[in-house]
């Protein structure tokens, strides 16, 4: 479905990132993969680190296609700039962008946030996320006519809640930003759409903070320990998505299946959203 395609993809050392790589390789493109691999002071779960960075590479070599491996943190630009041209210079293009890196913070009340991380949370999520459409546009209208962004945001950006202000305004403030980039774009036919998925398998979800957060009671609480508190916020009757099943939707998106597809808040969310 896209054979011949240069894909940018953010946050690509592990998790949902990863498997987009794979994914997309699986389709035919050809990947540019950044990762930070740098976990913030206050973080309570670790970031991906060299070795998953490496199964990355791995992976999307193991398909047959290239693979474009650059450490670089979103927050700083002129470093997420160098990191996209050298790839595309490698590669020969850009035809799809992946905005997908973001952490999850701790979670507490509002005015309880350390300004830090507050910083820190909008620097990756909504920043970060700016920065690589920055880095990246200019290539896309270079290759065009035509190409196609997806950034993901959450369904936290969607339904109300509390103890996650930061991540959820950076989500939101997401939503807005594909609709603008959605009319800027449009005459280039570039497209703009994002994607708001529900609990995913990956170490965002499964790590001893939200576990003790999720199941207080429990001296040392694991994986099938929260199943149940997961489960109860979708419709479906399933705890979490797999990282595939959002790589699928962003395949679509970015495939000329979806061509006329722009500035579009997708849910891949197991009936969360209708849920709450
Ligand atoms: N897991 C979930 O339940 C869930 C739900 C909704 C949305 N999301 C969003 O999906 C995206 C992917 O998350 P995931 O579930 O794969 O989590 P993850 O923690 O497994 O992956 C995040 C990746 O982003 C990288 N990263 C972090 N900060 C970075 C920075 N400053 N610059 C570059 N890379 C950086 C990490 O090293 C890691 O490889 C995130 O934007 C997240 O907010 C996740």
């Amino acid at each position: 479905m896209l054979d011949g395609k240069i894909a940018l993809i953010t946050g690509a050392a592990r998790g949902q990132g990863r498997s987009h790589a794979v994914r997309l390789a699986q389709e035919g493109a050809d990947i540019i993969a950044v990762d930070a691999l740098v976990t913030p002071p206050w973080m309570t779960y670790r970031q991906a680190d060299p070795d998953d960075f490496a199964e990355t590479v791995r992976l999307v070599e193991k398909e047959g296609r290239r693979i474009v491996a650059k450490r670089a943190d979103v927050r700083d630009f002129d470093a997420l700039d160098a990191a996209v041209a050298q790839g595309v210079a490698q590669l020969g293009g850009l035809d799809i962008v992946c905005a997908n890196a973001g952490i999850f913070p701790p979670g507490c009340l509002t005015w309880e946030i350390d300004p830090a991380q507050w910083r820190d949370v909008i620097d990756v999520n909504l920043t970060g996320v700016f920065h690589t459409v920055k880095a990246a546009v200019p290539h896309l209208l270079e290759r065009g006519p035509g190409g196609s962004i997806v950034l993901t945001s959450s369904g936290a950006a969607l339904i109300s809640g509390s103890h996650f202000a930061d991540y959820s305004a950076a989500k939101a403030a997401l939503l807005s930003l594909t609709r603008t980039l959605a009319y800027e774009l449009a005459p280039h036919s570039i497209r703009c759409n994002v994607i708001c998925p529900t609990s995913v398998d990956t170490a965002m979800i499964h790590n001893d903070n939200l576990y003790r957060m999720l199941r207080p009671d429990l001296a040392e609480p694991g994986r099938e320990d929260i199943k149940a508190a997961f489960q109860a916020k979708n419709l479906l009757p399933i705890p979490w998505v797999e990282p595939v099943d959002i790589s699928n939707a962003i395949v679509w998106l970015a495939s000329d299946q979806a061509r006329y597809i722009t500035g579009v808040t997708l849910p891949v969310d197991a009936g969360n959203t209708l849920k709450c």
